[in-house]
């Protein structure tokens, strides 16, 4: 039987040592990384609350809370829902943080504003991979389809969906994949409004909110 030279032995413990501290470099710099893209992504979600609720008489006196989302259950539901309050406590609408997962490059995360009748109040991409040109027109910076959305209920429209699939929603030049996407994940977020919102608000009178923004 062949005997391991020492030399041969020194070499596999070298390349074990290396490949595991190689395999320890990579652990840590992509959990901190993970970490970095969290606290990025929290930042640009508190930073666009405000303008999702623009469209309230006196918007400018609303307060955002984050609740707690004691009645998550779904995969498609919200990440996170935040309540706008005026100086009396009082709810004058919920924003909920959602994910289009069926981007044309992959997840659209989005907040979507909703009064407490049910009507859309403001929607802003918080983070997206679209294509320039193409999809990123989803960027209330580079142009005003998300307006549309503005004032929309469930059931007004009765058909959510893109003009090319015979609903009313504008489509974008040369992408229709994106806006498929942003108008399916605005729809979820107002039936998980219309199915919870009335326990949130609950929740919201007894104290359930997670932080002050
Ligand atoms: C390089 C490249 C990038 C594209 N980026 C997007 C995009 O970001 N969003 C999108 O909706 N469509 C994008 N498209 C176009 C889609 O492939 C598709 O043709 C378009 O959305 C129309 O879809 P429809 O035929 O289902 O209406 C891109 C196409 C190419 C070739």
């Amino acid at each position: 039987m062949a005997t391991s030279s020492p030399s041969a032995i020194r070499t596999l413990l070298l390349v074990t040592a290396v490949a595991i501290g190689a395999a320890a470099v990579i652990t840590v710099a992509y959990e901190f990384s993970r970490e970095r893209i969290a606290t990025n992504e929290r930042a640009r979600v508190l930073a666009n609350l405000r303008g999702v609720t623009a469209t309230l008489t006196d918007s400018e006196r609303l307060t955002p809370t984050q609740l707690r989302l004691s009645v998550i259950g779904e995969p498609a539901d919200p990440n996170s829902v935040f309540a706008m309050r005026d100086e009396n406590d009082a709810v004058h609408a919920l924003i909920y943080s959602v994910s289009a997962p069926d981007g044309y490059n992959g997840a659209i995360n989005l907040l979507v504003g909703v009064s407490l009748s049910g009507t859309v109040t403001g929607v802003r991409v918080v983070s997206h991979r679209e294509t320039p040109g193409l999809g990123d027109a989803i960027e209330t910076g580079k142009s005003n389809w998300l307006e549309q959305f503005t004032g929309k209920g469930l059931k007004d429209p009765q058909h959510w969906a893109v003009e090319k699939d015979n609903g009313p929603f504008d489509s974008l030049t040369g992408a229709t994949v994106t806006p498929r996407a942003v108008v399916a994940a605005i729809n979820r977020a107002l039936t998980f409004h219309a199915q919870h919102s009335e326990k949130l608000l609950t929740d919201a009178e007894h104290g359930g909110d997670e932080t002050d923004d």
